[in-house]
């Protein structure tokens, strides 16, 4: 199996980055604690990222600091880009079907899954449908996945992760999210396949750690934490004065935004210490 979920027990935060610099953040948090680190690109991302160049850079970034950092094709539609970034080098790809029929998200799965396995590459993909920043979120049990979908879904592919739709949502929860514990039990007490948790942003440490608790649950995505945080790093710029016309000091922005970013990173991997 390939290294990135090789350790029974390692469990990862993965980040999405859509440049050099978010990606060099990022690995500078995960420096700072000798952790390992997944980056993700969003297929967005991914379409105007010069690929061959962040993998160069990544891999040898990644070899300089001295850690893993492992680059992960997150929610991906297109077969052309998944089948793009396998030959780049990335270690990871999702293909995200999970909007279409239960039979067409496997028959799809499928064949990333034929062209990713030549190549060492690790596939997710996702049942039922976790939920976007536009949905009201508190109580939703709309897209939660159906045990016998999983059922079906893992008899039928070979994929590496899960990613389940288990409660959580991408974006800014609007009120508390009420995750589906239950479900994942269910899917624990089927299958040893690792789980991957998506919507990461705005779950409390105790979510976390309840997460965390099962060692099934191999990565937790966050990516509006990242935004949150480069929007922070301008904010304080602007605070700073280094945004005035006089004084405008590109450098000193460029360190605030970084360092906001490295900082949150360093935040999350500690509760992965904590477990
Ligand atoms: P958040 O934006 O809520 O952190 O979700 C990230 C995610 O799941 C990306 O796939």
């Amino acid at each position: 199996m390939h290294p990135y979920i090789h350790h029974d027990s390692q469990q990862y935060f993965a980040f999405n980055i859509w440049s050099i610099e978010s990606a060099k953040a990022v690995m500078d948090g995960a420096a700072a604690l000798n952790s390992d680190v997944i980056l993700q690109t969003s297929m967005k991302a991914y379409e105007l990222l010069d690929k061959k160049e962040l993998r160069a850079f990544v891999s040898s970034y990644a070899d300089k600091i001295g850690i893993h950092a492992y680059l992960h094709l997150d929610h991906c539609k297109r077969l052309d880009f998944i089948k793009e970034a396998i030959h780049y080098g990335w270690d990871s790809v999702m293909i995200d079907a999970s909007d279409l029929p239960l039979n067409e998200n496997i028959r799809l799965t499928r064949i990333v899954c034929d062209n990713a396995k030549s190549r060492n590459v690790l596939v997710e993909a996702e049942v039922g449908q976790i939920a976007g920043q536009e949905d009201a979120l508190s109580v939703t049990t709309e897209g939660i996945a159906k045990i016998e979908d999983v059922e079906l879904f893992l008899e039928n592919t070979s994929i590496d992760m899960l990613a389940v739709a288990v409660g959580t949502a991408h974006g800014l929860y609007k009120g508390t999210p009420l995750l589906h514990y239950d479900l994942i039990d269910k899917v624990v007490h089927l299958s040893d396949i690792p789980l991957v948790i998506h919507g990461g942003t705005g779950l409390t440490e105790e979510t976390f750690s309840h997460l965390l608790s099962y060692r099934n649950i191999k990565k937790i995505n966050i990516s509006t934490d990242v935004k949150l945080s480069y929007r922070q790093g301008i904010e304080e710029s602007i605070d700073n004065g280094y945004l005035l016309r006089e004084g405008f000091d590109p450098l000193k922005i460029h360190k605030k935004i970084h360092d906001a970013i490295m900082d949150m990173t360093v935040t999350k991997l500690k509760i992965l210490r904590e477990e």
